[in-house]
């Protein structure tokens, strides 16, 4: 399995039968290196509705004809924007697909998208667990710390974590090492931070508090791939 990470929460994964992205955030998107134009995929994963996570969803489902997964009332949101294909889903719920398994936790968070009618309702906000190739990716989506991921810690063998860092939002740095004791990965990468002024974190410092409690992990460039 690769895993790309282009800045805030948009990793793209490819597993051996096929292509995701996660939260395609990319037009605006400073910290990111490629064009929505040039993603290649089959599959965009929303956790939430917000703008910073929704992005160029639309543009890219249309240019590859990908299936949209997503808690019901953001995959729906995503629908009425143009988005043909749609696989809705919701919290607890996970399903098999042919590259593999996506299993929806919760999230602390809103799920709105802003627009010229005032803010479109998006439900719930989202993770995601993936696994396929024999590895589990959990991407936390945008979250404040809970002690349910204790329980997903406890539930699956995670392979990669991806924790929002950037506080204000989300977790901020000491709150995501506490995610971290919950989930017990084996390795972490630390996301959604420094892509606006209000979420400047510093990602090293993340890793060497993990670090310091005897887990691993993984600062990514922007635009770094890494094979897990
Ligand atoms: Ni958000
Ligand atoms: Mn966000």
């Amino acid at each position: 399995m690769k895993i790309t990470y282009h800045s805030h929460d948009v990793f793209e994964i490819e597993t051996s039968k096929a292509r995701l992205i996660i939260d395609p955030f990319l037009t605006g998107n400073e910290n990111a290196a490629i064009k929505a134009e040039d993603i290649k995929v089959d599959y965009i994963l929303l956790t939430h509705a917000h703008a910073d996570h929704f992005g160029d969803s639309v543009l890219i489902a249309k240019n590859n004809g990908a299936t949209l997964i997503a808690p019901f009332e953001t995959a729906l949101l995503a629908q009425s924007k143009g988005v043909k294909k749609i696989h809705p889903m919701h919290i607890g719920g996970g399903y098999g697909f042919d590259f593999g398994r996506v299993k929806l936790t919760i999230a602390h968070h809103g799920s709105g998208l802003p627009g010229d009618n005032g803010i479109e309702y998006g439900g719930n906000p989202c993770g995601f667990l993936i696994t396929a190739d024999g590895k589990t990716v959990y991407h936390a989506g945008d979250t404040g710390l809970f002690l349910d991921m204790k329980l997903i810690g406890e539930r699956n063998d995670i392979d990669v974590a991806l924790l929002p860092i950037g506080d204000n939002f989300t977790m901020g740095i000491d709150d995501a090492v506490k995610a971290v004791e919950f989930l017990s990965p084996a390795l972490t990468i630390p996301m959604h931070y420094s892509t606006f002024p209000v979420i400047q974190a510093d990602p090293k410092e993340f890793v060497k508090k993990i670090e310091t409690n005897g887990a691993m992990g993984r600062v990514l460039r922007f635009g770094e791939t890494m094979e897990i």
